[in-house]
């Protein structure tokens, strides 16, 4: 049985629900665009991989034939078959599986999503296996990850930095890279698709509350870095501090976004 994430270090409940409602407000756009720019249509049977909160998986069921919606945390799960339910649709399932056990039918789905995934994951190109075997021939796999090297700040804040360089040595700790969009089209070709497209983007932001992602994300990880002893408490507040003070300040701050692959299997 695979651990969580392999081992995911990011919050349920409610703060959690809010950061990630924010990571779809953000995204959700773009990842619209392209699922549709994929040919994602009415007749295609579509499944998304840690779907979170159901965001685009519902979105999706207004879209496509059917969706199956999976994800590992039972607390994100409920929540989004919830507003599903309220929202009326008939046609999404839910599912508690790990990518790594899908359970899917072999050549079952014309599309599958996953968004800020991989890069949790120790074994990313074993995921994307596992996702082309869900795959009918010809099938396409939409992937969007996060490149968190290249957060940064203009003029630089040290808590911003630091929070970078300190998430990126956490990650190597982890097994896990957080710099994994920049590799999504490596990934693939070694899990045997072929890469039809790879796109990337980095939003900035001088003012607004999407402007705090990261400084949030830094605040909710916080505990599981002094649990790993990555940082002491001390200096988790410093530079909470340093990067809420830049969130504040009406300069250029920019936050690393989405790559996208859309590969059929090879
Ligand atoms: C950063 S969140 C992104 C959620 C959603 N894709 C979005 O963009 O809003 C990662 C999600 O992956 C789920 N997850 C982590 N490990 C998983 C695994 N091995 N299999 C399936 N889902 C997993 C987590 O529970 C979480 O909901």
């Amino acid at each position: 049985m695979s651990s969580f994430g392999d081992r995911y270090v990011l919050a349920s409940g409610r703060s959690g629900h809010d950061r990630l409602r924010m990571l779809c407000e953000i995204h959700d756009p773009r990842t619209r665009e392209w699922l549709l720019r994929a040919g994602l249509g009415r007749g295609h049977r579509y499944v998304e991989f840690g779907c979170g909160l159901g965001y685009v998986s519902r979105w999706a069921a207004t879209q496509a034939a059917h969706v199956t919606a999976i994800d590992l945390s039972d607390e994100h799960l409920g929540e989004a078959r919830r507003m599903a339910d309220g929202a009326g649709l008939a046609n999404i399932e839910f599912l508690n599986r790990s990518i790594y056990e899908h359970g899917l039918a072999a050549g079952s789905c014309d599309y599958s999503y996953s968004r800020w995934l991989l890069v949790h994951l120790n074994r990313p190109v074993d995921a994307m296996r596992k996702i082309g075997e869900a795959l009918k021939p010809g099938g396409i796999m939409v992937c969007e990850e996060v490149d968190a090297s290249e957060v940064y700040t203009e003029p630089p804040s040290d808590g911003y930095h630091a929070y970078r360089d300190l998430a990126m040595e956490a990650g190597r700790k982890r097994g896990v890279n957080y710099a994994g969009g920049r590799l999504l089209h490596t990934w693939a070709r070694e899990a045997g698709f072929e890469v039809l497209d790879v796109a990337a983007y980095q939003l900035h932001y001088l003012t607004g509350q999407h402007k705090n992602f990261w400084s949030w994300t830094f605040l909710e990880t916080g505990p599981t870095l002094i649990q790993e002893g990555s940082l002491t408490e001390g200096r988790l507040r410093e530079l909470g501090e340093s990067m809420r003070a830049a969130d504040e300040d009406p300069r250029d701050l920019r936050q690393p976004a989405g790559r996208v692959g859309q590969c059929p299997p090879g």
